[in-house]
Order: C-alpha cells, then structure tokens, then sequence
C-alpha cells in the first residue's frame, strides 16, 4: 500500500491507538450503533484530515467520499476557517440568544435571507438539521393555534424520507429501520409511498409515475382533510433514503396543491444547500419552487461547527404575528445563534464566494455523473443515480429474492472493497452513497470513480466465486 503522509499538523495523541479503540467500544454510544454487536464493534478510528483526504491512526490515506456526513464542502483543515473560529472565541465565545444578539449571527440571518429564495427572511438559528426540522415542525403547530385551526396539524411525510433525530423530526423520517424500536408520533404523520423512479412497475413511464406520485398526495390530502393538514416536508433530494430524485415536475405540482390547500411545504434543504448541487439552494434554482420553510444545516459551516437554520418567509411570519399579548414563540436552545458557529459560517460562505466553489461545482458535475452512469456496466449494479456531486450505487439485489441479509452484504462487501483501496462511500443496505468534499478536481473525481470501479470488479469477482 502506498503511504501518503498528511500534512503537518497539530501535535499527534500520544495516547495508544489501541487503548482509544477500547475505551470508545467500553464508554462511547454512537449513534445507529448496532445493537447486537455493542462493545464488539470499532469506528475507524480517524486521525487527521485536509483538503477531500482523512487519515487513520495507522497513516492509511482515503478519499472522504460521504464529505463527512454530506457536509464539508470547503474541505478540511483551512487556516481560514481556524482563525475565523479562533477570532471569535478569544472576541465573544457565547451570550444569550434570548435576551442578546450579536454581530456574527446579525450578519449571517441577513446573509441567509439574502441567499434564500422569494421571501424567506427570517432564520431561526438551531443546532443541526434535527432541530432545524423540530423548528420547522413546531412551527406549523404554532401558526395553526395562533389561527384557531388546532386541528391542521398533520403533516404528511414520505417513505425513504429522513428528517432526524428529534422526537418530531424522527417522527417525520419514513425509513422503518431507523425507529426500529424507538417510539415515535404516529397521530400526528402520513407517510406517501416510495417516490423512487427506479421502483416504478415496469412499463410504467416516467411521466406517468410523476402522475402517480403527485395523484399519491392529492389523496392522502382528500383522506385526511385538508383542514387536518398543516404541512407537507419533503428533502428535494430523498439523501439518506439513496439520493432518490423525484421526478422532473414533481416538486412543483406538490408545492401546487399544497398552496391550494394552505398547507405549509417545508422544503429539507440540510443536504442540498450550500452547493452540493451547484446552487446556495436547490428548491428554487434547480427545481423551481419556492417553499414556505426551508430547513439547512451541515454545509452552513462545512462541519467545521454545529450550526442548522429553519428559514421562513414573510407571508408566515406575518401570520404568526399580531398584537395579541403574551404569545411567545417559545422555541430555542441554549447554543440557537452561538456567535462562534456563527462566525464559521460566515467564513464558509466567504470561501465558498471567493474560491468560485459553486461554479466548480456546476462545471465538475457533468463528468462526475457520466462516470457514476458508466458503473451500470457491473452486473452487481441495479441502478446508479445522482446529481450535482451527489451519487448512489444500488445493488441489484440476489436472484433468491434479495432478502435483507442478502442486500446487507452486497453494501458490505462493497465498502470493503472501497476501503482497502483507500476509499470511503457510506454504505445503506445495498446502496453506497457519496457526496464528496465540493472543492474535489477533476482528477481526483477520476480516482475516486477509478477506486469505485475497481471495488465493483472484485465484489462481482467475489459474488461469482
Ligand atoms: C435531509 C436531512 N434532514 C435532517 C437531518 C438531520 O440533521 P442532523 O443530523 O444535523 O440533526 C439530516 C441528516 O442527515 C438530513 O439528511
């Protein structure tokens, strides 16, 4: 295996890689932690990162094909970000969002607002997507008591969908697996079916599936009542469900009967913002609607500081508002605006603008989509589907009726493959998703592809044998 050293950094743990490894496995809850296998399982254990490269603790080189968790689009290890996070905790580290404000997080809700499509000018600051979709969720309750229709609270969900990891936002998510035996609001959701254009019955054109989809919400609305229903929440993209893209139109003609019924579209932005599709958001540039809420976190500060956002515009607001006493929008967290996370957004923003990163990503995508098509020569491949520099590999599942285990190892086999030729895609049953840093060349998007390939021919060599 060849080396490649990272880059000087900061002083290297002195602690044992094997003693970390142990005491994480014997202390450290992750998160989706498999249960069965509690204490036996370790997380790579991650050293060092720059640029679209981490490194383990054994000086093993990868290329981040997830960006993290979809979200380090500048890359890591920028000076830039490090002293604009420094400047700001040795200036301002924390004040109350209740009673203070300050100057970070003045210019970054007026930075959003001045991004964000139509009228959506008012950001509400939270701490990640969850609670940015927690926001978002709470806030249709709140309008619709403020307006005397308790009732208009459902909110009508889809399947593949993931919103988080609150008890509202898990509550929304429509992956089955993921509340597997957590409790969750079932009263208060409709789930619509699969949007995915690839699980269309055969014969089926696209443009009837669109069709179907739309017609799929036009009668939970009729089922349920459109006096019962205050939200629709959907993510442009379904990402965690396999970067499923709904058909051409489709997001539009939902918006349409949403807006019809006065049900609020709460757009799910926290992987598509701040450029992985070429745009600061993609609800309007790339899909043409302009959503009531739009939710975003991850790429607001390139996973440098937690920061998320719940963006509303002024047709909502102004509903919200009005002269009667002693209504507060009691909603908030102790770290909603944190001045540092503020700052690192900020700063992002910047180098995002300064380095022309959404342009490069417009340019860069049409070759980082033909080669993920080109994948669909491997027989383990079903499909391949992606946009802006997003991307997902599903596997065809066996011929004996693809049951989970089955699914389970493809995906498995896959990521090992992937890793020991020193790249990271995340692995979802049968699916690889990637989504790699934005500021990733050309050349590298040839090497990770070229990884990929490699990894497909010993997964089927390995599948034949
Ligand atoms: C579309 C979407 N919404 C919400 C979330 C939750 O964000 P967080 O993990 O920052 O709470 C995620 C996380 O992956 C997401 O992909």
């Amino acid at each position: 295996m060849t080396r490649h050293s990272p880059p000087p950094a900061a002083p290297a743990s002195e602690t044992d890689p094997e003693l970390l490894s142990e005491w994480d496995r014997d202390h450290q809850l992750h998160p989706w932690a498999a249960m069965d296998a509690w204490r036996e399982t370790d997380n790579m254990l991650v050293d060092q990162a720059r640029g679209i490269h981490i490194w383990d603790h054994e000086g093993k080189r990868f290329i981040d094909g997830p960006g993290g968790m979809w979200c380090v689009q500048i890359g890591y290890g920028r000076k830039r970000m490090a002293q604009a996070i420094s400047d700001q905790v040795m200036r301002l580290t924390y004040t109350s969002p209740w009673t203070t404000t300050t100057e970070p997080s003045a210019l970054l809700a007026r930075k959003i607002a001045e991004l964000a499509p139509g009228d959506l000018n008012n950001v509400f600051f939270t701490t990640g997507g969850s609670t940015a979709v927690d926001t978002a969720l709470r806030t249709v309750q709140f309008l619709n008591n403020r307006l005397g229709r308790p009732d208009k609270k459902m909110v009508i969900a889809r399947e593949k969908g993931y919103h988080g990891s609150t008890y509202l936002a898990s509550s929304v998510t429509g992956k089955e697996r993921d509340k597997n035996r957590f409790d969750v609001e079932t009263r208060l959701v409709h789930f619509l079916p699969d949007v995915n254009p690839y699980h269309r019955p055969a014969g089926t054109s696209i443009e009837a599936w669109c069709d179907a989809k739309v017609a799929d919400l036009e009668a939970a609305i009729t089922e349920l009542g459109p006096e019962n229903v205050g939200a629709f929440i959907a993510e442009p993209i379904l990402c965690s469900g396999g970067v499923i893209v709904p058909p051409e139109g489709y997001h539009r003609r939902t918006l349409e009967i949403c807006r019809r019924h006065d049900i609020l579209y709460i757009s799910d932005e926290v992987v598509t913002a701040f450029g992985r599709l070429g745009h600061w958001f993609a609800s309007e540039e790339v899909f043409g609607i302009v959503p009531d809420i739009i939710t975003c976190a991850k790429g607001l500060t390139s996973g440098y500081l937690p920061l998320g956002a719940c963006i509303i515009s002024d047709r909502i607001m102004e509903r919200m508002t009005g002269p009667d006493q002693n209504v507060l929008f009691s909603n908030g967290y102790t770290y909603s605006a944190h001045p540092v996370c503020c700052a690192a957004a900020l700063t992002n923003i910047e180098i995002m603008e300064d380095e022309r990163i959404l342009e490069h990503v417009r340019e860069v995508t049409p070759h980082f989509q033909a080669r993920l098509q080109a994948l669909r020569r491997f027989p383990v491949v079903g499909d391949v589907r992606g946009m802006g520099l997003l991307g997902c590999i599903e596997g065809r599942p066996e011929e004996d009726g693809g049951n989970l285990e089955a699914q389970r190892r493809l995906g498995a086999m896959l990521d090992e493959e992937c890793e020991k030729l020193g790249l990271l895609v995340r692995p979802l049953i049968n699916m690889a998703v990637f989504s790699p840093p934005l500021i990733i060349t050309r050349a590298q998007i040839d090497q990770m592809y070229d990884i990929l390939e490699e990894a497909l021919q010993r997964v089927t060599d390995r599948q034949s044998a």
